[in-house]
């Protein structure tokens, strides 16, 4: 896919809102392309519209951890990369997720950000997780909490109040095939490309 072409997030929040039913596929990317956009969407989300970062969010967690997508789908496939999230082992057992984003136009739709993290969790319980940790925005703590992540303290990440919160995995059975993942339904913006770039 060409993220090139596709408008900024700031530009995808003026468009008008007019809903299309859409499918949604979460898995983990395989594509160098879903790769490519997946980052593409961190940078927009991390960088432009929340300003954490500066110019890229990557570091050198990327070079050893798992990269989830969700995606739009034409004919059951995989489209475009409207979501993202990343996985990582720190020691035998203990993962962590981090970098969960959706694409702004698709947040509140199709419950791509709690896919994600089924997606993350489960497919991390698979691997041999027995303890699952995020670093969660103040913001988000609400999220996690209704998906029975425990809040455990409080800390300041990159200048913002984040949790650090742990999951629950009796609610996150094992996912032996994350590369077919989930299946999610939801609403889009008529119209709305579904990529992203920075
Ligand atoms: C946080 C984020 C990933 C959520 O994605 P999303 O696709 O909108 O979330 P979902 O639709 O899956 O949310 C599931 C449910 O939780 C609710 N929810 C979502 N974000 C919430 C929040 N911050 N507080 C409380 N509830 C929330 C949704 O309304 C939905 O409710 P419903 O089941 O009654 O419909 C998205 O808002 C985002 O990308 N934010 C910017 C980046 C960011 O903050 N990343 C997280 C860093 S910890």
């Amino acid at each position: 896919m060409n993220v090139d072409h596709h408008p900024t997030a700031d530009t995808l929040c003026d468009l008008p809102l007019s809903f299309q039913p859409v499918a949604f596929r979460v898995q983990r990317a395989s594509q160098p392309w879903a790769v490519r956009e997946a980052h593409a969407l961190r940078r927009a989300v991390f960088c432009v519209e929340q300003g954490l970062f500066v110019g890229d969010d990557r570091d050198a967690i990327d070079a050893h951890a798992q990269l989830l997508v969700a995606c739009t789908t034409v004919a059951g496939e995989c489209d475009q990369v409207v979501g993202t999230v990343r996985i990582h082992q720190a020691e035998p057992g203990v993962w962590w997720g981090s970098r969960l984003a959706v694409h702004p136009s698709f947040r509140h739709v199709g419950r791509l950000g709690a896919t994600l993290i089924q997606l993350a969790v489960s497919s991390a319980h698979a691997q041999g997780a027995h303890t699952f940790w995020a670093h969660v925005q103040q913001a988000n703590v609400p999220l996690f909490t209704r998906l029975h992540w425990a809040h455990i303290d409080d800390l300041t990440l990159h200048g913002r109040p984040h949790a650090r919160m742990q999951a629950n995995l009796a609610h996150y059975p094992p996912c032996h095939a994350p590369d077919w993942g989930f299946m999610t339904q939801g609403t889009a913006p008529r119209g709305a490309p579904s990529g992203a770039s920075a």
